[in-house]
Parts: C-alpha cells; sequence; structure tokens
C-alpha cells in the first residue's frame, strides 16, 4: 500500500491557502511565545513554510530565514510574494532535510509552526535527531501540533505534548514552554481543533 505524502493535500488548494495564511497577523499568531524567540539579528530555520508570512514577520524584525517548503505550488508563489533578500527558499523534506543538513549551518531558532503533526512516529524520531544537530548552543526549536478532526486529503497523526518532549528529551533538548489550547480561529475552535505549543532549548 502506498502511503499518503506528509503535504498530500496542500497542492490542491493553493488560492484558498495563500487567503487564508496571509490574512492571519503573524503577531498574532506567535504572542504566546515570541518572549521565547531570540532578539535580532538571529539566523532563522522556518520547516514548513508555506506561503512565507512568518519568514517575512521575521525578515521585518531583522533576524536572516531559511525557509524550508516541500510543496511546489506553495514555494514557488511564497517567493514570489516575498522577495525580501533576507528569506532564502530551498525546496526540502523531514525528517531527513538532506539540502539544509549539507549546508552545515546551526540556526538559533527553528520555527516548525503547524507541520510536526504530518510526521508518522518514525519520521519525528529522525526528524528530531536532525533538528538537534542544526541549533547553535542556546538555540530553541518552536513548534506547534494540531489536535482534532484531520480535514479531508490531508495526513496527520496526533501527537501529544509529553511524547515530544520526551523525544527531545533524548536529544539534550529541555522543554521551555508546552501549552495547548483551543484554536483562536473561530471556525476551527467549532471543529473542536486545539493546538499544542512546544519550545526546547539546546544548553
Ligand atoms: C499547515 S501548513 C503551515 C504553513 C506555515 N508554517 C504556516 O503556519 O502558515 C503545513 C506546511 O508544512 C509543509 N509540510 C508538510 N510535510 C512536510 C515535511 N515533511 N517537511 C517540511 N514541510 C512539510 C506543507 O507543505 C505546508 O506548507
Amino acid at each position: 500500500m502506498t502511503r499518503a505524502a506528509s503535504n498530500a493535500g496542500y497542492a490542491n488548494e493553493v488560492d484558498a491557502l495563500f487567503e487564508r495564511y496571509e490574512s492571519r497577523d503573524p503577531a498574532g499568531i506567535h504572542k504566546p511565545w515570541v518572549h521565547l524567540f531570540p532578539s535580532a539579528p538571529a539566523r532563522i530555520l522556518d520547516i514548513g513554510a508555506g506561503t512565507g508570512r512568518d519568514a517575512a514577520w521575521f525578515a521585518s524584525l531583522g533576524h536572516s530565514v531559511l525557509a524550508v517548503e516541500p510543496t511546489d505550488e506553495l514555494r514557488e508563489r511564497a517567493a514570489v510574494l516575498h522577495p525580501e533578500p533576507e528569506i532564502e527558499w530551498l525546496d526540502d523534506l523531514l525528517p531527513s532535510i538532506p539540502r539544509v543538513m549539507a549546508r552545515g549551518e546551526t540556526y538559533d531558532l527553528i520555527l516548525m509552526h503547524a507541520v510536526w503533526m504530518h510526521l508518522t512516529q518514525d519520521e519525528r524520531a529522525v526528524g528530531m535527531a536532525n533538528l538537534s544537530k542544526l541549533l547553535s548552543t542556546g538555540g530553541r526549536i518552536a513548534m506547534s501540533q494540531r489536535h482534532g478532526p484531520v480535514p479531508k486529503g490531508r495526513r496527520m497523526f496526533d501527537v501529544s505534548g509529553e511524547e515530544t518532549i520526551a523525544l527531545a528529551a533524548q536529544y539534550g533538548l529541555s522543554n521551555l514552554l508546552n501549552e495547548r489550547a483551543e484554536s483562536i480561529q473561530a471556525e476551527n475552535r467549532a471543529n473542536k481543533i486545539e493546538w499544542t505549543k512546544l519550545v526546547f532549548e539546546k544548553t
């Protein structure tokens, strides 16, 4: 049996995704954990960067961003919408992210906003091992995990915060934030969707 790809469904909905994702205010989205983000200028890796909303926000704050997005239809249009020189776009895929790994760089912050729940348990194990190598000392990972019904055509798993904290601990990453809350979007709230926000630090 062929397993659905982790980014299944995204390429078919590009117009709607640009409208939805770009209409959201990144300062509002990141308010619950922005106090744990590095001050500018920092080197940021945004994995599953989507339409580039967050990459552009980081660039506007004085950071430089490597924006990784495997869905061609999203990445190519995002690079046109957000042509800031502080953002570099890269086609790569968790868990192995071979092109990112080959660069040999480290990052002050790795953001994975609404991405981790697309990976299987085995992929999450490989992914965390790679992410831990990409952090500078004192560097942080900020990730959000979705809970609730899976949208038609997507591939998602319900991952608990505790599972991710235990996995991160295997790579010496300490947990700074573990907060589960209902979605801030009315439609998602009505569908009982919740999000867990997690922040880890490499000490
Ligand atoms: C829910 S969207 C979130 C996009 C963006 N981070 C945001 O918050 O607007 C999930 C994104 O993860 C990407 N994605 C899915 N599987 C991935 C993987 N294995 N590695 C990296 N990105 C992935 C999808 O293509 C999509 O852009």
